[in-house]
């Protein structure tokens, strides 16, 4: 038996479907309007709005819609997902199921992440089971002409798929490679089809929103960044694991919350995050101050720093898909030269030229793998000089 897990609205206290039938009750307006209302922006990385996301997709004229949940979760250091997956799906899929009512769509894939294969037969069961009680299918809960079904996808282990476009191209069958954009999927997603993608911790909060109302949902975070967010927290702390903190918390509660002492680091937000040091700990998670996907790594004072920084980029180099050239040919150069950093061989010169490559890479990359690529190896190169003595050039 699974312990309850506690937290202010993900975790909270929710009766099963109870959002949807409440969504079929309201009509698809007010719950467009309750999701815009509410200020929820994506959970799985980007933060952007998703009532206007949501709002983009049903008002584009098309008979053929879909809604596709990402759950890719392949950034080093997120799990929250996973959990939500294994202990949540029922709310995960209701959420689906309330953005199809919203956006008219009778379509939905949940595109698992390749490693989470054993998962399978577990969303499958649960699928099954919605099927059975109406809660997917034909005229769902009685409502005449709604209409929606969910199959699952799986990947096959590529991290840039996580990236919606590439996630696309990936269902489509084609190499996963991100797109140009625009037109964005909201107009021009799945196979041409206006599409709603969002994370899967975006739709476990939706049945929240549209049942205990927008002020509810507010009453969380802070103005900019309203309820709350999955934190995946790993590396040298006594009680890892997946928490639910409402926005604004700041990292240093992180750290007591967690049992975390002698810390030197904390990287928020992944490979692509940034790296923060001591004196940054009174900084929040917050779309506004230090935003993440979930991912939050934290380095005892006994870490390398520069090796950190060496391995992140090492998984980009690899993960890349090689489509733009600023990404494919820089990632190498910026390992090149860390390497000349480790070696004490490099010189002010070098650090200088780490810094304007990165530049080049975050405004001439394609997607946000190659634009982030470089943001650990600056940020530790900024915040902690101490890790490395440079050669007078
Ligand atoms: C390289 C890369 C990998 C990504 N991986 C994921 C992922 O695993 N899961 C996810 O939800 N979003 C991921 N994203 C963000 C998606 O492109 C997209 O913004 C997100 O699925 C939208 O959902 P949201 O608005 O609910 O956050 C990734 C982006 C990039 C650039
Ligand atoms: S930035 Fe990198 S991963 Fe993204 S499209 Fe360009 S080469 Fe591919």
């Amino acid at each position: 038996m699974l312990k309850k897990r506690k937290g202010p609205v993900i975790f909270s206290e929710i009766e099963p479907f109870a959002g949807l039938k409440r969504s079929l009750e309201i009509g698809r307006s007010e719950v467009l309007d309750r999701v815009r209302s509410s200020g929820i922006r994506g959970r799985g990385g980007a933060g952007f709005p998703t009532g206007v996301k949501w709002n983009l997709t049903a008002t584009a004229s098309d008979e053929k819609k879909y809604v596709i949940c990402n759950a890719d979760e392949g950034e080093p250091g997120t799990f929250k997902d996973r959990v939500l997956l294994i202990e949540y799906a029922r709310l995960v899929f209701e959420g689906m199921v309330i953005c199809a009512f919203a956006v008219g769509a009778d379509e939905g894939i949940l595109y698992l992440r390749g490693e989470y294969i054993s998962l399978l037969p577990g969303l499958k069961e649960v699928l099954n089971k919605m099927r059975k009680d109406n809660q997917l299918g034909k005229n769902i809960f009685g409502k005449k002409g709604f209409c929606f079904d969910i199959k699952i996808r799986l990947g096959v282990g590529a991290y840039v798929c996580g990236e919606e476009t590439s996630l696309i191209e990936s269902l489509e069958g084609h190499r996963g490679e991100p797109r140009n954009r625009p037109p964005f999927p909201t107009n021009t997603g799945f196979n041409g089809h206006p599409t709603v993608i969002n994370n899967v911790e975006t739709f476990a909060a939706i049945a929240h929103i549209v049942l205990k109302g927008v002020d509810w949902f507010k009453s969380f975070g802070t103005d900019k960044s309203s309820g709350s967010k999955l934190i995946s927290v790993s590396g040298d702390c006594r009680k890892p694991g997946v928490y639910e903190i409402p926005f604004g918390t700041t990292i240093k509660k992180i750290l007591k919350m967690v049992d975390a002492k002698d810390t030197k680091a904390v990287q928020v937000g992944g490979a692509s995050g940034i790296c923060i040091a001591k004196k940054d700990f009174t900084r929040k998670i917050a779309f506004e101050d230090l935003s993440t996907g979930g991912s939050v790594i934290i380095f005892g004072k006994k870490r390398n720093l520069l090796n950190v920084a060496e391995n992140f980029l090492n998984f980009f180099a690899e993960e890349s898909c090689g489509q733009c050239t600023p990404c494919r040919e820089g990632i190498p150069v910026l390992i090149e030269r860390l390497k000349k950093i480790k070696n004490t061989k490099a010189a002010k010169g070098d650090i200088e030229d780490i810094l304007s490559l990165s530049e080049t890479m975050r405004l001439a990359s394609k997607c946000g793998l190659g634009q982030t690529a470089s943001d650990a190896l600056t940020s530790i190169l900024n915040n902690f000089k101490k890790e490395y003595i440079l050669v007078k050039s």
